[in-house]
């Protein structure tokens, strides 16, 4: 079997990054995916907070070695940082306030270690993005070839005909840095977008989480009293218990990407709009010709039962 996606992870470890950790440390223990690093960001939390969230989960799954976590950007481009707090907790794990992590992050910036890490393996790297896309975007502006050393990047972000969650019209991760947004889907490389579109659908609910927390393996327990906090931010929107654990099912169709259904469209960022500023726009017409942007692959919908019960089997696998 190949050996799958080489990650490098960028995300903001908060609630569903965290059980992404989960699902993707399931998979390099299956040898089925390989994680050269984590790099963290402004977003559900500060990035240093993040980045001992991200260590203590890897350590949770057995993940002690080789992974090398590093602290990127501490806000975004062109406006004030804003944290998710309500939504991921005071320290972006639910307010289990866990012990610190025996391991600590590097000293390089997650922009760099992108940078140095695509030039060490090019054409290799996956790029998961699943917070803002800063430490992405700054990357872009240190190295002009980045987009030709990357082999993919993919994304969890953007609402198009969805709603946004955190205005009428945008999706967190691209509204926490429109610029830095903008300039990845404005880069010449492969991105694939999984805006709530795709991810909303993949809501799981009581069996998922009963199974979950019916499960008396240690990693499996870690797992569901992260949750806690989650389900019960999520149940107002879901009118009923449950959660959308967005970042993982941008992992899952980095893996599998039969899972998916997509559009291949130019995606740009509204930058200006006092109403939709950081809003995913794309051109539902048929392509401009004038168009000089690469499409982006924009998922609209997966196979739920398969993201929900992989999911559930690698979570409880560690
Ligand atoms: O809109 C959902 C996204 O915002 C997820 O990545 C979640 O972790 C938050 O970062
Ligand atoms: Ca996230």
């Amino acid at each position: 079997m190949s050996k799958g996606p080489t990650f490098l992870y960028d995300c903001d470890t908060g609630i569903d990054d965290a059980i992404t950790l989960l699902y993707l440390a399931s998979l390099v223990r299956a040898g089925e995916a390989e994680l050269v690093g984590v790099g963290t960001v402004h977003g559900n939390i500060d990035p240093l907070t993040g980045a001992l969230n991200t260590l203590r989960v890897l350590e949770a799954a057995g993940m002690t070695e080789g992974v090398p976590v590093a602290v990127g950007a501490p806000r975004p481009m062109a406006q004030d940082v804003h944290y998710a707090l309500d939504w991921h907790g005071t320290d972006g794990l639910g307010d289990t306030h866990l012990p610190d992590p025996a391991g600590r992050p590097v000293a390089e910036s997650a922009p760099a270690q992108i940078v140095r890490l695509a030039r060490e393996m090019p054409g290799e790297l996956t790029l998961l993005a699943t917070g803002p896309l800063t430490n992405l975007g700054a990357a872009l502006l240190l190295d002009g070839e980045l987009p030709s050393l990357v082999r993919e990047v993919v994304v969890m972000g953007g609402a198009f005909d969805h709603p946004g969650n955190i205005t009428t019209h945008a999706e967190a991760n691209i509204w926490h840095d429109p610029e830095a947004a903008d300039l990845v889907f404005a880069a010449d490389w492969p991105v694939v977008l999984v805006p709530l579109d795709a991810t909303h659908p993949t809501a799981v609910h009581d069996d998922w989480l009963d199974r979950l927390g019916a499960h008396d393996g240690e990693v499996a327990q870690f797992a569901a009293r992260i949750l806690k906090f989650y389900e019960v931010a999520y149940t107002p929107t879901l009118k009923r218990r449950g959660a959308v654990i967005h970042d993982a099912l941008a992992a899952m169709l980095a893996v599998d990407p039969g899972l998916g259904e997509y559009v291949h469209r130019p995606v740009r960022v509204e930058l200006r709009g006092e109403l939709t500023r950081g809003t995913t726009v794309w051109d539902a017409r048929s392509l401009p010709a004038e168009d000089v942007r690469r499409p982006v692959k924009v998922a609209v919908g997966s196979d739920v039962a398969a993201f929900q019960e992989r999911l559930l089997t690698a979570v409880v696998s560690l």
